[in-house]
């Protein structure tokens, strides 16, 4: 109810740097992770979901197949907040080694007209050791966590290997499961780690690095929606080599010159425009790999009916991100209520 009136509101006040509007949620977001009474409140409004939502996916037990997607808690600041709201699963980050600023504002554009967004947030996030020290302090959650590791800008390509591990190495006592992100577009040369060799070479390290201590979580990559069917075939075939246990599908969408979009802004774009594209790569993936690996699906979802025509192409759980920002935390209720019925009805 109270979204669609502060929308325009906080939309019109942050127009000339969208960015403001995500800061002044997560303060308020972050404040709140500290109230258990307010908590509570919050959980009973929106974060409710029936127990026929549950399902089982890379051996970890989510309560609802929705999640929110890296990104929005780039430091893992806010999350007994985020899991009140109703999500099954938080992935946070994209965390890098090195703390770092990211790009120079404005780096977040809104194109309410088509749903949309563009960003080109570089990466900014306080580094692998804050946010081990964040989730140190957290108390436990009742969702999985997902933790997105991606490379230190100030790293050359060369290195891009080391300095996932280190990053894994200080996190990994602190993730349901991680995502080795070489998909976002706003890190100069990032997604030729998607190339056949570079990409093997990463997931043999990361693996290794998991073999050496006690814990061996989940390990998901996460894949750009510009990949042509032969590149994203190689990328499948390397994931097989080192038995990833699911793919995120996808990233956003690269705009800008040299592009076939470019409408304004250089950088990613998500919301509706990308809806089509990112079912297409989940349908291409489910298919070549005979639905055997599980698929995160993200990219454009709204509704409910969004949720399961990503169901349809493959997905085994979705992510939102954009469609959080225009919708509200409403959304993510309205899924899991609509999701609770049409479930019930396929059973019954
Ligand atoms: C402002 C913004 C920041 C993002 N940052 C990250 C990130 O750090 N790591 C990542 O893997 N994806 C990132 N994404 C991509 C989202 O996780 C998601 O894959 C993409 O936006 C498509 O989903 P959507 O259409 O629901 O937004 C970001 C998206 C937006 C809009």
């Amino acid at each position: 109810m109270f979204y669609p009136l502060l929308r325009p509101i906080l939309f019109g006040l942050t127009r000339r740097d969208p960015e403001a509007a995500h800061t002044l949620v997560m303060s308020l977001l972050v404040a709140l992770s500290k109230q258990p009474a307010l908590l509570w409140l919050v959980r009973q409004r929106w974060g409710q979901y029936s127990p026929g939502l549950e399902r089982t996916v890379f051996g970890l037990r989510f309560p609802t197949p929705v999640g929110l997607a890296a990104g929005f808690d780039k430091d893992g600041v806010a999350l007994p907040a985020l899991a009140a709201l109703g999500f099954g699963f938080l992935e946070i980050g994209t965390v890098t080694w090195h703390p770092q600023p990211g790009n120079p504002r404005p780096r977040i554009f809104r194109l309410p007209g088509a749903a949309a967004l563009i960003n080109r947030m570089g990466f900014n996030n306080h580094g692998a050791l804050a946010m081990a020290d964040q989730r140190q302090k957290t108390p436990p959650l009742p969702i999985p966590i997902g933790i997105s590791l991606g490379k230190s800008r100030r790293v050359p390509l060369e290195e891009a290997v080391d300095d996932y591990c280190a990053s894994l190495r200080a996190l990994l006592p602190y993730g349901d499961f991680f995502t080795v992100n070489v998909s976002s577009p706003n890190t100069p040369g990032l997604r030729s780690l998607q190339g056949h060799d570079q990409l093997d070479r990463l997931l043999a390290a990361l693996r290794q690095e998991m073999h050496t201590g006690p814990l061996s979580p989940p390990l998901l990559v996460k894949v750009s929606p510009d990949l042509s069917d032969q590149a994203m075939g190689e990328v499948l075939e390397v994931c097989a080599t080192h038995r990833v246990s699911g793919i995120i599908a996808t990233n956003t969408t690269l705009v800008g010159p040299g592009t076939a979009c470019t409408c304004c802004e250089a950088g990613g774009l998500s919301g509706r425009p990308l809806a089509a594209r990112a079912r297409h790569v989940v349908h291409f993936i489910y298919t070549e790999t005979s639905g055997q690996v599980p698929i995160i699906g993200v990219g454009g979802i709204f509704t409910p009916d969004d949720v399961w025509r990503m169901f349809d192409a493959g997905a085994s759980l979705v992510q939102v991100y954009t469609g959080f920002i225009y919708e509200g935390p409403g959304m993510v209720r309205a899924i899991n209520r609509a999701l609770t019925c049409k479930l019930g009805e396929t059973r019954g």
